[in-house]
């Protein structure tokens, strides 16, 4: 049995479909299963990272689990081990590489050592820039033609939450990915100009980027992140390091197909900006 955590969201979702298409078997871990709009026929259990005791029936019989940062792994993975779990995938960041001093690599960076120290297998992965953070641009479009972001020149290989599923996919399904490090991007460097253009060809219409300071951004940010995130994306959005902004052959070199566009994100995902 393998336990995908995150089911409800960009990556765990997409690994969870994926899973299910390839007859694996599977269930979704999720805090609130009357909530989570998982198709009824998923095994959906519930579980808060918060409250490890609170896996126990989440994690039996599982040999395998996706996992994600939560600030609570070492009693998340102490609870796993008890049950029985054998190996873990975990979605990490490239900041663990990059960026190990910041907030943002910091806490991936803890995670990631206490799933070494579990003893157990692992896997992990660590990708960039996702392209579903532009979901965070649906609003905007709903209201009009523009959206508005700072660093509109500044081009990172955003990758499809898709291909990182279909990593996890792999390395929980496949024998040869104990102790994998599997930094993860897109296949191009795309900038917001032309990510606000692809999702505009995606549904039909013509938008338009416009440029919005830094400070307006961490402004509208801090509605909804801790400060020292705010500053930490923003500089990771407008200053990039060479390692951030390099196009990696891991994709498909895992998968044997090549990662996917953000055109094609925007294609697949067209429906949340309509
Ligand atoms: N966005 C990026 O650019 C980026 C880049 C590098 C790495 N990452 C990593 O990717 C992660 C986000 O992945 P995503 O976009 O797939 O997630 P997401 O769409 O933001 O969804 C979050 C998921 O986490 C689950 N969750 C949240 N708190 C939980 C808890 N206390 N106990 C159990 N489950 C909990 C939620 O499930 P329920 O609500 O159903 O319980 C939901 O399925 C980040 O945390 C970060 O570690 C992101």
């Amino acid at each position: 049995m393998i336990l995908v955590a995150g089911a409800t969201g960009n990556v765990g979702g997409e690994l969870l479909r994926q899973l299910r298409a390839e007859g694996a078997p599977v269930r979704a871990l999720t805090r609130d299963p009357a909530r989570a709009g998982l198709p009824a026929d998923v095994e959906v259990a519930e579980g808060d990272f918060a409250t490890p005791e609170s896996l126990a029936k989440a994690f039996s019989g599982v040999e395998s689990l996706f996992l994600m940062m939560s600030g609570n792994e070492t009693a998340v993975v102490e609870e796993a081990a008890r049950a029985g779990v054998r190996r873990i995938v975990l979605l990490s960041s490239v900041a663990v590489e990059t960026r190990p001093d910041s907030l943002i690599g910091r806490v991936h960076g803890e995670a990631e050592r206490a799933v070494e120290k579990s003893g157990l297998a692992w896997t992990f992965l660590r990708p960039g820039q996702f392209a579903s953070n532009t979901r965070g641009w649906a609003a905007q479009i709903a209201q009009g033609d523009v959206v508005r972001t700072p660093f509109g020149q500044v081009g990172l290989p955003a990758v499809h939450p898709g291909d990182i599923a279909a990593v996890a996919r792999t390395a929980l399904t496949r024998d040869g990915h104990d102790g994998a490090v599997y930094a993860l991007s897109g296949p191009a460097p795309v900038t917001p100009v032309e990510q606000v253009a692809a999702i505009g060809a995606a549904i039909g219409r013509e938008l338009r980027h416009e440029e919005s300071t830094p400070e307006e951004a961490a402004a509208d940010m801090a509605a909804f992140m801790p400060a020292e995130i705010v500053a930490a994306t923003l500089e990771f959005l407008g200053s990039p390091t060479a390692t951030e902004t390099r196009v990696l052959p891991t994709v498909e070199q895992v998968t044997g197909r090549p990662a996917r566009t953000f055109a094609e994100w925007a294609r697949d995902n067209a429906d949340g900006f309509r």
